[in-house]
């Protein structure tokens, strides 16, 4: 590893992947990686205003693609685009989640793997594609988002916390493979946050929710970005294979 490669993310100029970065809080990652100097690359299914706004604003910084975390050929293809325009890899944050509620008896078959694949499989083929990059390249900074679902039982969740659950446990197993690569792989742990995901919580559910948090509220993207940010910056350099929660208190 040349100084100048071990210097890349801590510098902000790396190359942050950002996955489902074209709403709620995969944007304001973008937006924020950006603005504090990264090169950044995302994906979602579509594009929308912002995306064809960043990439008018940011020609040289900025790169999305169309991708669908349901097929990991479209994942392993993203990466090499990546390695094509950027080079390089230094942070991943694997966001893009896909949630379904209903009850686990009912659930099809064809749901659960799509639960499962979404959630699970895609972060692990990303993570794999894109670690391989960060080792050539002399280290980097896995940050998954996971969920409170993952450490807590919900009715109606449960195969998406269990892929949720996976990705915390994926983290501290490649921590212990990666860290002699100079690579550091966290989770952060979210409880409800406002976004699109969460837009359609009804009014009663809503208010219990508040209850139930010791600080009355739900959170907001901009408060889960903070916790990812750090664990991505040099301020957590000795941090590895840990779950940060950040949900106001509620499972506590
Ligand atoms: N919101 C919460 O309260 C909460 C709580 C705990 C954990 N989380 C986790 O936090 C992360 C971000 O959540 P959010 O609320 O910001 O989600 P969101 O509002 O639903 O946004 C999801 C993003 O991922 C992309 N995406 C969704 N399905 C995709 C697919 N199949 N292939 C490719 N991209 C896809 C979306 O773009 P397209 O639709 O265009 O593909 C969008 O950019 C997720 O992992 C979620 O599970 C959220």
């Amino acid at each position: 590893m040349t100084e100048d490669q071990a210097d890349m993310p801590r510098d902000g100029h790396g190359v942050a992947v950002v996955s489902g970065g074209s709403r709620s809080l995969g944007r304001v990652l973008v937006e924020r990686l950006l603005a504090e100097g990264w090169r950044v690359a995302t994906f979602s299914r579509t594009g929308n205003e912002f995306i064809e706004q960043t990439a008018l604003k940011h020609p040289d910084t900025f790169y999305w693609e169309a991708a669908d975390l349901g097929d990991p050929q479209n994942l392993r293809d993203f990466s090499r685009s990546v390695a094509r325009r950027f080079g390089r890899v230094d942070l991943l944050i694997n966001n893009a989640g896909v949630l379904h509620q209903e009850l686990f008896l009912t659930t099809a078959a064809k749901q659960i793997e799509t639960l499962i694949g979404n959630n699970l499989l895609a972060p692990i083929v990303l993570t794999q594609a894109c670690a391989r990059l960060m080792v050539r390249g002399g280290g980097g900074v896995v940050v998954n988002i996971s969920s409170i679902n993952a450490i807590r039982g919900y009715r109606g969740v449960a195969v998406y916390a269990a892929a949720k659950a996976g990705m915390d446990s994926l983290a501290r197993g490649l921590a212990r493979e990666l860290g002699a690569f100079n690579i550091r792989v966290n989770s952060v742990v979210p409880g409800f946050f406002e976004s699109d995901m969460t837009a359609n919580v009804t009014a009663v559910n809503r208010e219990r929710i508040q209850h139930r948090t010791p600080l009355g509220r739900l959170g907001t993207a901009e408060e889960i970005a903070d916790a990812v940010l750090f664990l991505a910056s040099p301020r957590a350099g000795f941090v590895t294979g840990q779950s940060l929660v950040i949900d106001g208190g509620i499972t506590c």
